[in-house]
């Protein structure tokens, strides 16, 4: 699997004309964060030796760097997901193309199901933490030495960045959540039962991503900083709260400018 990281990475740094230090995946409905990027070099996931392609509605794949502020970004537009039937080596390989490319920064996108009582739809939330309930682990298997074979998650997510998204939202007169991230691995949503029991294991919010992306990334030295769409609430007091795809992309692109100041603004001061 080196191999084809180095390859990919290879390809890349041939190619651009960036030394990008930080890298976003953007999730359901977040891509408006692309225009906001300069002098951008695209790269679709089938011309880079050893990708996956993006087969989800509503996701296209593709690798783009270029400046945002005054820093060199890569995004990556669309991401592989476990429910599409990629194993967790293929989830989480651009994440390390990533840190080959030397980026040691990662922001993360997602949309979500709220599982705390007091979220909206169209709510940000800034993820403090995760439970992880993926049926496959992303390092398991023989021990890459990019890290540690028990790697510590005490701080998956910088506490530093939660707190800097917290003052930003507060000087744009935002209210933001903070929460823990609930991964499983989809592809549908939840019955009522197990928002239910999300609820009670500590969730505030659950989706079908990120959680391996974050963990590779852990594993590897990156820092990272991981924001939720809440696109839908889970109805606790028994009442039906029906759950679509075209709910959740609603949701999402209605919460993309808070979410692209959000990031614009992190990227700016960190
Ligand atoms: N559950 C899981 N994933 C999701 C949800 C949800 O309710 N909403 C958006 N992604």
């Amino acid at each position: 699997m080196l191999e084809k990281i180095q390859e990919a990475a290879d390809f890349l740094k041939r190619k651009m004309q960036f030394h990008p230090e930080i890298a976003i995946v953007l999730g359901t409905g977040l891509g408006s964060l692309v225009h906001e990027i300069a002098d951008k070099q695209e790269f679709d996931y089938t011309d880079i030796p050893h990708f996956p392609e993006s087969t989800v509605e509503g996701h296209r794949g593709k690798f783009i760097a270029g400046r945002l502020g005054n820093r060199e970004v890569v995004a990556m537009q669309g991401r592989f997901h476990y429910y599409e039937g990629y194993d967790m080596k293929e989830v989480t390989f651009p994440i390390r193309v990533m840190h080959a490319l030397g980026i040691r920064t990662l922001f993360v996108s997602n949309a979500a199901g709220g599982t705390h009582p007091d979220f909206k739809v169209g709510d940000l939330m800034v993820i403090t933490d995760h439970i992880n309930l993926f049926p496959e682990h992303p390092l398991r298997g023989r021990n890459i030495p990019y890290g540690p074979r028990f790697p510590d998650m005490s701080e998956a997510y910088s506490k530093e960045w939660v707190d800097l998204a917290a003052r930003i939202a507060d000087e744009q007169g935002w209210t933001i959540r903070q929460g823990v991230y609930l991964g499983s691995q989809g592809p549908t949503y939840e019955t009522p039962a197990e928002y239910r029991m999300f609820r009670l294991l500590g969730a505030d919010a659950v989706g079908m991503s990120t959680i391996p992306e974050v963990i590779v990334a852990r594993h590897c030295g990156m820092k990272v900083f991981g924001v939720s769409v809440i696109t839908n609430v889970a109805a606790m007091a028994g009442a039906v709260a029906e759950a679509s795809h075209e709910e959740v992309q609603q949701a999402a692109d209605a919460a993309q400018p808070r979410m692209t100041t959000l990031m614009k603004e992190l990227i700016n001061r960190i």
